[in-house]
């Protein structure tokens, strides 16, 4: 895996601008600090009813060996940061709510979905689809036998696919057919590519030595 550690990203913080389309998506909730302070208030049935707006919470993250310092909405989840924020748009919103796999990063070389992970509980280092590589720097051998084993159609599933079936190897969950079946069946496949995913991972598996 290539890490490029120690890479800064500039503008993170000072780059809080929020796009026309976060601001009406509401995915947004990184940056702009002043804004969690506020209080709202609100009429409900005739009474004020006041609601306090969470704090602000500053994150260092590190993805794909780049450090990120970010102020969040601690509520933020690690999808929403990758895909809004740090523009890594390889990761996939799917169901959004822990079912269907295409949001899956690994942390700290663990597979985790990044739609129920709390981006502010984060401490070790993230890798998404745009920062596998082999030790060379060229295509992962996972990503590698994707291909060479036409394991997509559409591709929405893929960088959750893939990203899974290499923690599946480091897990040693990738003996037989039936064990590669088994844990990957949180990654679903809309376009039902399920034998050609576990020929890759099979193919894969071997070559998967140093990375
Ligand atoms: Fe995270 Fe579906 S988007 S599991
Ligand atoms: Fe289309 Fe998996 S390749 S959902």
């Amino acid at each position: 895996m290539h890490m490029d550690h120690g890479a800064t990203s500039s503008g993170t913080l000072a780059g809080v601008g929020m796009s026309r389309r976060q601001l009406l998506s509401g995915t947004a909730a990184v940056a702009i600090v002043p804004a969690f302070t506020s209080i709202l208030s609100h009429r409900a049935e005739g009474k004020m009813t006041t609601l306090s707006t969470p704090q602000a919470t500053f994150a260092e993250l590190q993805v794909n060996g780049r450090q990120h310092q970010l102020a969040l909405d601690s509520r933020t989840s690690l999808l929403d940061v990758l895909r809004e924020n740090l523009h890594l748009t390889g990761t996939k919103k799917g169901c959004d709510h822990g079912q269907c796999g295409a949001c899956t990063v690994l942390v700290g070389g663990r597979r985790v979905l990044s739609c129920l992970t709390l981006a502010a509980s984060v401490r070790e280092p993230v890798t998404t689809i745009e920062g596998l590589r082999d030790a060379k720097g060229g295509l992962h051998p996972m990503q590698q036998a994707f291909i060479d084993h036409d394991a997509f159609q559409c591709g929405y599933c893929t960088p959750g696919q893939i990203l899974s079936a290499v923690a599946c190897v480091h897990e040693g969950h990738a003996d037989t057919p039936d064990s590669i079946r088994e844990y990957m069946s949180g990654n679903l496949c809309r376009c039902a590519a399920y034998p050609n995913i576990v020929a890759a991972v099979q193919q894969a598996k071997p070559e998967m030595t140093n990375v």
